[in-house]
């Protein structure tokens, strides 16, 4: 039976395009959006597939909104809860619901820049490796178990949308292998780390060079 994944959005959607276009095998039972005109959504509807616009600034609170979007994503049964952009902080109930399967993509080699501006922050620093970094979702906002990471080296004459740009392209690589590794029930996840199954091909760790 294949995997179900129900995808949480709040913009462009660029990743989520980009599992789409994996052509992993998944099922994406639905994919839910704060914000009813993010162009993510625009483009679930566009491939047939099951698009839900919960508009946040209706609910009186974080919590009354979160325990809205809980019962949604849980009425469609997901093995897999993959947040995709979603530009929200969820609230520790909801993180609680769906702990172990929840993903989360960030800009940033964690734990070095959680948060926003994770580009801006990074040249400020002078580091010269930035990169992107999957992770199952924890109470800690950025702090999760690391699935998989890809390097961006920095170059001198970088602004913070080339980097965002190169980082992106890489957070397109490993959000769908992440994805696919989920579903083939290749993740351990113990104590904080996680290893994955039959490691003999596949790598964790990618620079833009392999
Ligand atoms: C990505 O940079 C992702 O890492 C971060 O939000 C951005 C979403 O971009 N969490 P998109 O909507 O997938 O294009």
């Amino acid at each position: 039976m294949s995997c179900r994944v129900v995808v949480l959005l709040s913009g462009r959607g660029s990743n989520f395009r980009a599992i789409v276009e994996a052509g992993l095998p998944i099922d994406i039972v639905a994919v839910i959006s704060n914000r009813p005109e993010a162009a993510g959504l625009a483009f679930a509807r566009e491939h047939g597939l099951t698009a839900v616009a919960l508009d946040h600034t209706q609910f009186a609170d974080r919590e009354v909104f979160d325990a809205r979007l809980a019962d949604e994503v849980e009425r469609h049964q997901p093995d897999l809860v993959v947040l995709a952009g979603y530009m929200r902080i969820l609230s520790p109930a909801f993180i609680a619901r769906f702990e172990g399967r929840l993903l989360n993509i960030h800009p940033s080699l964690l734990p070095a820049f959680p948060g926003l501006k994770t580009h801006e922050r990074a040249l400020a620093e002078g580091v010269k490796v930035h990169g992107c970094t999957v992770h199952f979702v924890t109470a800690e906002l950025d702090h999760g178990p690391i699935v998989i990471q890809a390097a961006v080296p920095v170059r001198a004459d970088d602004t913070p949308d080339t980097l965002a740009a190169r980082v992106l392209a890489q957070e397109h690589r490993i959000y769908p292998r992440a994805i696919q590794w989920f579903a083939e029930g290749r993740l351990v996840n113990k104590c904080g780390r996680v290893n994955l199954r039959d490691d003999s091909a596949s790598q964790s760790v990618l620079s833009t060079e392999s």
